[in-house]
């Protein structure tokens, strides 16, 4: 791509960050996944005069100082689009996994059994209630799904407006009814301040004893450590989770051997499709700003 908009490009193989400041004196932009991008960096490339896009293959931006890049002239790009199908996709076979019982039928089967009571007794799914906390991307798209197969969906986003979500068929509702409600809760929201460890031991106690937390979102907006008590002491049925507040799981996490947890590793978003659009979506980003274009992921703030 970048050869046929006429641009030349070098592959930086170092996180070392006197590579990096040579690298960002030297390039219009840098294309990066995990290296740092501080202030010292920044300062020394605005002074060389030439870099005018970091851009990330990817959502999270919290490597690149964002603030002081705006100080210093330079743009800041990322993808947040690449994997909508996928995560939606991964959320909701959690969730009919959960509610299929297929976890516990599997390994049952597997141990020479044949006995449809080994799991608990499903619900059927026009009786059950899904809750997604945060109402973005994803999640729309999770909704439409889960209403075509008939079950009761409604999001809590403070950001939508309940006018919004009933043109989706999705019931506006708070952080304590989707928590009271739920059969199933499927997180959803970025991870900030504001949603750093949303559920948490008194969510926990209020939920329902037969629902189950499906999180393809990220891992510290649930305490893990009330997650994995609840879990054991039977406050609730079972987690489905593709994220945990540190990556890679410890080995030693109860989350690794609980038998109603179900563990992904930070695979949701993963898809031959979404691994091409988002390196595609970060390089037009620089194309678009060599055109002189406003790229399309430009972080606003
Ligand atoms: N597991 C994976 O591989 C993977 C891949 C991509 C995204 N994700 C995660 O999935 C989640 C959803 O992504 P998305 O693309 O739908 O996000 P999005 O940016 O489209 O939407 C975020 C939504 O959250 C809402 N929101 C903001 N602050 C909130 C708050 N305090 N309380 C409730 N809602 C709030 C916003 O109004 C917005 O509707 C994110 O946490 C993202 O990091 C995970």
């Amino acid at each position: 791509m970048f050869e046929e908009a006429g641009l030349e490009f070098q592959i930086l193989q170092s996180r070392e960050k006197e590579r990096i400041i040579e690298a960002a004196k030297t390039s219009d932009a840098l294309l990066i996944l995990y290296a740092d991008i501080d202030e010292d960096i920044l300062k020394e490339a605005q002074e060389a005069g030439r870099l005018q896009i970091v851009s990330r293959y990817g959502i999270g931006i919290n490597m690149v100082d964002v603030a002081a890049a705006k100080a210093c002239g330079i743009d800041v790009a990322n993808v947040n689009d690449y994997c909508i199908d996928e995560v939606s996709d991964h959320s909701l076979a959690f969730i009919l996994a959960a509610a299929r019982r297929i976890i516990p039928y599997y390994n049952d089967t597997r141990a020479g059994h044949w006995d449809f009571k080994v799991a608990d007794l499903p619900i059927r799914s026009s009786k059950a209630t899904v809750g997604l906390l945060g109402f973005g991307k994803i999640p729309r798209r999770l909704a439409e799904k889960l209403n075509a197969i008939g079950y009761n969906v409604m999001a809590y986003d403070p950001f939508v407006s309940e006018e919004d979500m009933r043109a989706v068929d999705v019931e506006k509702a708070t952080v304590e009814e989707i928590i009271a409600e739920s059969d199933f809760i499927s997180v959803h929201v970025p991870l900030i301040e504001a949603t750093h460890h949303l559920l948490n031991r008194e969510a926990f106690q209020a939920m329902k004893s037969n629902a189950y937390i499906i999180n393809t979102a990220r891992g510290p907006i649930i305490d893990e450590e009330a997650m994995i008590e609840a879990l054991q002491n039977g406050e609730i049925a079972g987690a489905y989770l593709d994220v945990t507040e540190t990556e890679p799981l410890p080995a030693n996490s109860p989350l690794r051997t609980l038998p109603n947890v179900v563990l992904s590793p930070h695979a949701a978003w993963y898809s031959e499709d979404a691994f091409f659009e988002i390196r595609y979506k970060a390089i037009q980003n620089i194309i678009e700003k060599s055109e002189g274009k406003t790229p399309t992921y430009l972080i606003h703030s």
